[in-house]
């Protein structure tokens, strides 16, 4: 694997996209060699079981059935965009990767780190980030400096509780080997400089 792998990870509204943005647009002024890809999604297919996983229509779906079509996003994602991108040595910058499933189909939802590990391993072989940053921002004050909903996919539609889960399902990952908790409750700007001198330290960025 000669590129570098770092995912984001965070509650609904913890500025993913923002930090994400800024960050793209700091390796544009560098010129190091880089895609933005987002899960689940971020090729055809993948996109696909996107679209089915997140229908709020689909009110019928089993947690084990919206574990698995993760996963299979994961696998295709995986397989087409983010593996051959490294291989060319660019940079992945990944909105969401298997720490979501760990937090929201294994904590939130209740079926276990155990299982979703499980259904994962495969997929991902080696393939983990080099550091995943996790915006720290809790859903209570993530949701209070929001500014209107936006959206009312099935995981939106979750109540404050299970997003409470979620929360405490990713707190459980701090201390990980390259889980790195990213202090998101200020402004924009020292939230994309405290990443910047995050992928610093684990020389992702010179
Ligand atoms: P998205 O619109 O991308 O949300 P956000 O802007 O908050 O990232 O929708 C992705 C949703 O899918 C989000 O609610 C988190 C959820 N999700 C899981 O539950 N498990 C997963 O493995 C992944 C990748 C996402």
């Amino acid at each position: 694997m000669k590129g570098k792998f770092i995912s984001f990870e965070g509650c609904e509204g913890s500025g993913k996209s923002t930090q994400i943005r800024l960050l793209a647009e700091y390796l544009d002024k560098t010129g190091v060699p880089y895609i933005v890809t987002r899960e689940p999604g971020g090729s055809e297919i993948a996109e696909k079981i996107r679209g089915i996983v997140l229908d709020g229509k689909n009110k019928n779906m089993s947690d084990e059935c919206e574990a698995l079509l993760y996963a299979a996003a994961r696998e295709q994602h995986l397989s087409e965009i983010i593996i051959p991108a490294l291989n060319e040595g660019k940079l992945v910058i990944c909105d969401r990767y298997v720490h979501s499933s760990l937090a929201y189909q294994g904590y939130a939802r209740g079926l276990g780190e155990e299982y979703i590990k499980a259904i994962n391993s495969r997929v991902i072989k080696e393939y983990m980030p080099d550091v995943t940053l996790f915006l720290d921002i809790s859903p209570d004050a993530a949701f209070n400096r929001k500014h209107g909903a936006d959206k009312d996919d099935r995981m939106e539609q979750q109540g404050m509780e299970f997003h409470r889960l979620v929360y405490k399902g990713y707190k459980a990952h701090c201390g990980d080997k390259n889980f790195c908790p990213v202090n998101c409750g200020g402004e924009k700007a020292q939230t994309h400089a405290n990443i910047i001198k995050t992928l610093k330290e684990y020389n992702i960025i010179k």
